[in-house]
């Protein structure tokens, strides 16, 4: 099959790929670009796991095209951190025990960046919907949402310090 050159900006990083026309956003960043922490699950956009942010909004990766997302800026999990330095979501996540098989937690966090990074007052029911999309078979839901207002109020403090 031919190949189209595309160009995004991944994880800060500008990268040039050729894919092929229906490879989705999820298998080049997972087999191209080894980024493996953005999880597939169904597939078929019912579960939430493969979520990354692009331009800012969460998106799911498995129902984009990888051709769809030429020119654009992508996050995935892996772009959170800063050095060492875990983000403030990814903290919560292990200090209020909303990680544990950890499949859903890659999309969790990323579904819920983009709405602390643009409300971080967000109330408990608007995180609570904002994450309902994303599935987990563990947690019960209670403890990322726990997590989201924890991670959201530091980033307030931090905001306003
Ligand atoms: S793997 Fe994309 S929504 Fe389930
Ligand atoms: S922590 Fe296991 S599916 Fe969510």
């Amino acid at each position: 099959m031919n190949t189209i050159n595309i160009r995004i900006q991944v994880n800060g990083s500008w990268q040039e790929l050729a894919v092929k026309p229906d490879d989705r956003l999820i298998d080049v960043l997972r087999d191209q670009l080894d980024l493996t922490g953005t999880k597939e699950g169904c597939g078929q956009g019912e579960c939430g796991t493969c979520t990354v942010n692009l331009n800012g909004h969460a998106v799911l990766s498995c129902l984009i095209l990888a051709a769809q997302a030429d020119n654009c800026a992508i996050v995935t999990i892996e772009g959170l951190h800063k050095g060492s330095e875990l983000h403030p979501l990814q903290r919560a996540f292990v200090s209020e025990a909303a990680v544990q098989c950890g499949y859903c937690t890659p999309g969790m966090i990323m579904a819920a960046k983009p709405l602390i990074d643009m409300d971080a007052e967000a109330s408990e029911g608007k995180i609570r919907q904002h994450l309902s999309n994303n599935l987990c078979r563990c947690t019960g839901y209670d403890q990322p949402v726990r997590a989201v207002l924890k991670a959201a109020k530091e980033i307030k403090e931090d905001t306003n310090a």
